[in-house]
């Protein structure tokens, strides 16, 4: 007989091993099945996020971002350094590490909160066979294949599949000159002339990894503005910070054909002038967004509904259009973010035990963990234009702020958008130092529907970046202190 629980969640990233978690706590038996291996061919939980993802690249943001400050900018604190050198094996082992830590973290959670783990993919059972399709009596019955198979069914199924990067057509990853983010995470040497198609949040947050370790860094992106979801003002601030570093980014080409050469890639595209050109690099790292990942759950058997980019349609809630079938994170709607495929695990873990699970789209942060950082929650001063909402703004720049300037990174700002009435906060943006943990408090604020006032009249320690905020939503009624 097969193994029964009340819940059985398919896939252990972020979306995944958080439902399965927050089911567990709430009395629920729980299983988590996650098909990821690790170099050993070991169980490597945590998905896209912990392996692939938000783990490696910030643990490489830092190696290297330490190698920039050592080798531009200790100077200006009167340190000396002779002979400055990078060794990519160690740097990319300790990367490796942050890795496994999160890895054996996510298992000693299933452990302390007696999820079940089943390292294989999971897959529906056929119609027909089984209770699938209906939901009713004990459940869906679900197929693992692992090391051993088994099959085990669940009253309710949470499915947190994630997404596999888009590639290019006609130009496949080999995870050898032509990268995904997997690839883009463990090239052995510093490439000389790097390449990479797609300026959104991995183009930039692995081409300053490179860039910083000295590769020529060349970003080809297809729309003529730099960061089109960013606030405008925030994006022409990065924007001219990235030049001043080096990274060198095209907008408006149309990309052609990719192709092997001799030294790595060479990539044919038309430059928004139209002309014809051709850039040559060793590495090429392809990041055009992702694509849903439904590969191997035999969807089709139970008909479970996609839409026609392959996301698993669910209602506001994540159910899917089967009885007691969830789903959740970057295989449905919305933003493709760990920390929002979390917020949706929990909620569909609450709403199974009748509880009402809640997330508010509308105060999802996004960070971008450059240099300076970029961080925003709410509309963007473009977005409130064109909904015709009256609106004020305040901006503060870091160069103003005393810590900022002890730190030695002044660049960026804060900006507040509030209500022209109300002075509710709209939306709050960040290009800075540390911006992705100054973030948290324009989210605290918006959750609870705060004012600019409200912020203006908080207390903030000093000298902090903090206060940069707390100038930018005095700013909003024309009062700064600083500036
Ligand atoms: P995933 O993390 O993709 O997890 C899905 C899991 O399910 C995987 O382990 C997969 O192997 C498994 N699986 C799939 N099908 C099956 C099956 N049939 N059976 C068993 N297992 C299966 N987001 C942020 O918020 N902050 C960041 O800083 C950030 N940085 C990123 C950097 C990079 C380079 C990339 C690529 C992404 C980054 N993201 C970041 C996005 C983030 O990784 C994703 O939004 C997040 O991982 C989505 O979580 P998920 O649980 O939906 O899916
Ligand atoms: P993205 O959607 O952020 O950026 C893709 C970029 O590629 C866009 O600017 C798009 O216009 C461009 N593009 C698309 N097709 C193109 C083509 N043919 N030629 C040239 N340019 C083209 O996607 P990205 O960077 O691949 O990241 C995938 C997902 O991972 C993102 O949706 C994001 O949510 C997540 N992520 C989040 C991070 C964070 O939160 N810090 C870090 C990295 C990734």
């Amino acid at each position: 007989m097969s193994k029964q629980f009340d819940v059985v969640v398919i896939g252990g990233g972020p979306g995944g091993y958080i439902a399965a978690i927050r089911a567990a706590q709430l009395g629920f038996t729980t299983a988590c099945i996650d098909e990821w291996k690790n170099g050993k061919g070991g169980p490597a939980p945590g998905g896209t996020c912990t392996n692939v993802g938000c783990i490696p690249s910030k643990a490489l943001l830092q190696s290297s971002e330490h190698f920039e400050h050592a080798g531009h900018h200790f100077a200006d604190h009167g340190i000396g350094l002779n002979d400055l050198s990078i060794d990519i094996a160690k740097m990319l082992g300790r990367k490796d590490q942050v890795v496994k830590q999160n890895n054996d973290g996510i298992l000693y959670l299933f452990k302390k909160n007696k999820v079940t783990f089943f390292h294989g993919r999971g897959s529906f059972v056929k119609a027909g066979e089984g209770a699938a399709s209906t939901g009713s009596g004990q459940g869906y019955e679900i197929k693992v294949a692992g090391a051993a198979e088994e099959s085990i069914t669940g009253k309710h199924i949470i499915l947190a599949t994630g997404s596999n990067p888009r590639a290019l057509p006609g130009a496949a990853f080999d995870e050898e000159n032509i990268l995904s983010n997997d690839g883009a995470l463990r090239i052995p040497t510093v490439p000389k002339k790097l390449g990479l198609i797609g300026s959104g949040v991995i183009g930039l947050e692995m081409g300053s990894v490179w860039r910083r370790l000295g590769s020529d860094v060349t970003v080809l992106e297809a729309l003529p503005t730099f960061l089109g979801a960013v606030d405008e003002q925030i994006a022409k601030e990065a924007q001219k910070a990235f030049t001043k570093q080096g990274l060198k980014v095209e907008l408006g080409v149309q990309v052609g054909e990719v192709k092997a050469i001799a030294q790595g890639v060479s990539v044919s595209y038309t430059s928004a002038k139209g002309e014809a050109k051709t850039l040559d690099v060793d590495k090429l790292i392809v990041s055009i967004g992702s694509v849903p990942n439904t590969i191997g759950l035999n969807h089709e058997a139970v008909g479970l509904k996609l839409d026609e980019r392959g996301m698993i349609v669910v209602d506001d809630d994540c159910k899917t259009n089967l009885p007691n079938v969830w789903a959740v994170g970057d295989v449905v709607r919305g933003p493709m973010l760990a920390h929002k495929a979390e917020e949706e695990g929990v909620a569909v873990a609450e709403r199974i035990a009748g509880q009402h699970g809640h997330v508010n789209f509308n105060t999802i942060p996004w960070v971008i963990y450059t240099s300076p950082e970029i961080a925003w929650v709410g509309q963007t001063e473009q977005q409130l234009k064109a909904s015709g909402r009256a609106y004020k703004a305040g901006t503060f720049p870091f160069m103003a702020n005393g810590r900022a300037r002890a730190l030695g990174d002044t660049t960026g700002m804060v900006k507040v958008l509030a209500d022209a009435k109300t002075d509710e906060i709209l939306g709050v943006h960040i290009v800075g130092p540390f911006a992705s943990e100054l973030i948290s408090e324009a989210v605290v604020a918006m959750e609870f529907k705060a004012s600019a006032e409200d912020i203006a009249r908080i207390c903030h320690a000093h000298p902090s970046l903090s206060e940069a905020t707390k100038e930018a939503a005095l700013a909003v009624d024309k009062r700064t202190l600083n500036f």
